[in-house]
């Protein structure tokens, strides 16, 4: 038997038994003969005192053991001495006092210790040895969280009624906004499978199969640009549901997550229950983000009224050109230099603003920027309207409405950065609904949907489809979280007819309707129900409750920020064999 206990489940309690542990060596000290080691597997650490008592063979063994090198050691646990106790581990009172010491596995020196998270390498080196850097304590939590997170998802829906199906992965494309990953066939010279971006088309097949309530811990895969908060391949909660509105499938959400909190990770708080509700317009005039961090205020303000007799040629011409006048007031930041201010400026400019007007608020009154242009009068209707007092840096943006938006939210990001404005502790849920929609693109010159084209519109909205695509508000929504957003979803087109109006309005021909979508037109004939899901993001859920700064941390063996597996180094080449058997040639 390799062991009889984990490391780190040992206690008081243990004391006076004869256990047998392995595991890695994290630590080893030598203190005039006895040596201590600190012996550590996925369950914590524990601390192996070896006597010099012990026979001569076993001691020198002993002296040749180095940093993770895998011992078994079979011993008699002990209280520590009084006083000897080691409150930081969780172990900490009892040590186990080795009988017989086994090398299962010596190691070399490795590239990086993992006993701490000093001196970590770059990313790459940790992705290279990911299988080291995953014995790091906090990898090591982010897994078992990871874990507790899925679990709890899967036993919640379980009670729920919701039954697990598994999709295929080797599918048809199924549009979500990015590229495709294809695979070749080789029964079928010239087709290709695509991996599924998510089983958004399936999950809409089981309702018509009648599945009723669906759930699946699904692999997605988008071949996208990466950030942070995106991986090529990614994991969702996805689920969809029969016979629901809007409400029932939030409600279904918000009581997961809302009892899943404290069970998984007590340390957070929830900003607000029940979670607040906001229409997408609401959200893009108060923070200028569709997933606003609500864990903080500086909402943006329209203070166009109060500039519209204003003397500035920016803000006159904006007005008379139909542009809005907006602020956000960022508090303690008076005082910032005027290099930063140049430097903001510039921030401000990548949001499309064209400048970044601002001025500052001193015990005496305004100073700075463009205070010379600011009557009394209206800096009285400002302060009044903004809350801005002594202290406080106002910051404007003037430009078309989606402009300013755009930029104040990028602006009260950069200061929620700066001032460390957002409380680290707090969850900020919220879901945004109410979406457009259609959103225009300007490249292309054509109507997109803004969620996917399986999306319902309102039905009150139907006739403006031909003639105000714009105004089209859908049934889509999201949930949001300290400005992320953590999942979507929607309430489903369940009629041919409608389906068919969105795929022509989207500028497919009715030939690629038929070869792309014909599958899922026909099962809306045979009696497709109402139906409705969301598909959380479960690395971006996770990366929050554990406080990471990206996804990468909370996924076992995740691409690097260039879209490589770094330790099998994939993409790589293939055979020319396998190449010929697929039909591909290189051009
Ligand atoms: P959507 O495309 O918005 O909706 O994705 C849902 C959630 O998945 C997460 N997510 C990602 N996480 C990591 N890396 C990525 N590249 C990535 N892309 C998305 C986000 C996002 O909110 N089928 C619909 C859902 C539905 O309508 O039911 C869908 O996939 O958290």
């Amino acid at each position: 038997m390799y062991r009889t206990h984990t490391c780190g489940e040992l206690r008081p309690a243990h004391a006076g038994q004869t256990v047998t542990v392995s595991g890695w060596v994290n630590r080893r000290r030598d203190h005039g003969g006895v040596v201590f080691f600190d012996l550590r597997d996925r369950a914590g650490l524990v601390q192996i005192t070896i006597n010099p008592d012990l026979p001569k063979e076993m001691l020198e063994l002993v002296a040749s053991v180095r940093f993770e090198w895998v011992l078994q050691i079979e011993g008699l646990v002990h209280n520590r001495p009084t006083g000897n106790e080691n409150p930081n581990m969780a172990t900490g009172e009892i040590e186990i006092v080795a009988k017989n010491v086994t090398v299962l596995n010596p190691a070399k020196i490795l590239p990086f210790m993992v006993s701490s998270d000093a001196d970590l390498p770059d990313e790459n080196t940790r992705l290279k040895y990911r299988y080291l850097d995953l014995r790091r304590e906090r990898l090591t939590k982010n897994m078992v969280l990871r874990h507790k997170v899925i679990k709890f998802m899967r036993d919640y829906l379980d009670k729920q009624g919701f039954i697990e199906i598994e999709t295929p992965i080797m599918f048809k494309a199924t549009p979500e906004g990015a590229r495709d990953y294809l695979v070749p066939s080789r029964i079928y010279p010239g087709q290709f499978y695509a991996l599924p971006q998510s089983p958004q088309q399936l999950k809409q097949l089981l309702m018509v199969a009648g599945m009723d309530k669906y759930f699946q811990i699904a692999r997605c895969f988008r071949d996208e640009d990466l950030r942070g908060d995106r991986q090529p391949e990614f994991t969702q909660l996805d689920l969809e549901m029969s016979y629901v509105h809007r409400d029932d499938v939030l409600a279904l959400v918000e009581g997961l997550f809302t009892e899943m909190l404290p069970a998984v990770a007590p340390h957070k708080k929830v900003l607000s229950s029940p979670w607040p509700k906001f229409s997408y317009k609401e959200v893009m005039e108060k923070y200028g983000s569709d997933k606003p961090d609500l864990r903080f205020g500086m909402e943006l303000v329209d203070v166009s009224d109060v500039f519209a007799k204003s003397e500035f040629k920016v803000f006159q011409s904006t007005l008379e050109s139909g542009g809005v006048i907006k602020c956000v007031v960022a508090p303690k930041s008076a005082e910032m230099s005027r290099k930063e201010l140049d430097g903001l400026t510039e921030v401000a400019k990548t949001f499309g603003a064209k400048g970044m007007p601002y001025m500052a608020i001193t015990a005496e009154g305004m100073k700075g920027g463009i205070a010379k242009f600011v009557t009394e009068e209206e800096f009285a209707a400002l302060k009044s309207k903004t809350g801005a007092g002594a202290g406080d840096l106002i910051v404007f943006a003037t430009d078309s409405r989606a402009v300013v938006n755009k930029t104040l939210g990028g602006l009260r990001l950069w200061f929620r950065e700066k001032l460390d404005l957002a409380d680290k502790s707090m969850m900020a849920f919220a879901w945004v609904v109410d979406f457009p929609f259609f959103a225009w693109n300007e490249e292309e010159q054509k109507w997109e949907s803004e969620h996917h084209p399986f999306t319902m519109p309102k039905m009150e909205d139907l006739p403006k489809f031909d003639t105000n695509p714009g105004e089209v508000y859908s049934d889509a929504y999201d949930m949001v979280c300290n400005g992320y957003e953590t999942a979507s979803g929607s309430i489903r087109i369940h009629r041919r007819d409608i389906q068919m109006k969105m795929f022509q309005m989207l500028g497919l021909s009715d030939e690629d309707i038929q070869a792309k979508f014909g599958h899922m037109l026909e099962a809306f004939e045979y009696g497709a129900p109402p139906h409705g899901g969301m598909a959380p993001g479960i690395d971006r859920l996770v990366m929050l409750l554990a406080d990471e700064p990206n996804i990468r941390e909370v996924i076992a063996f995740p691409k690097n920020q260039n879209g490589r597996d770094v330790m099998a180094d994939a993409p790589s080449e293939v055979e020319p064999k396998q190449l010929k058997e697929l039909h591909i040639k290189f051009n």
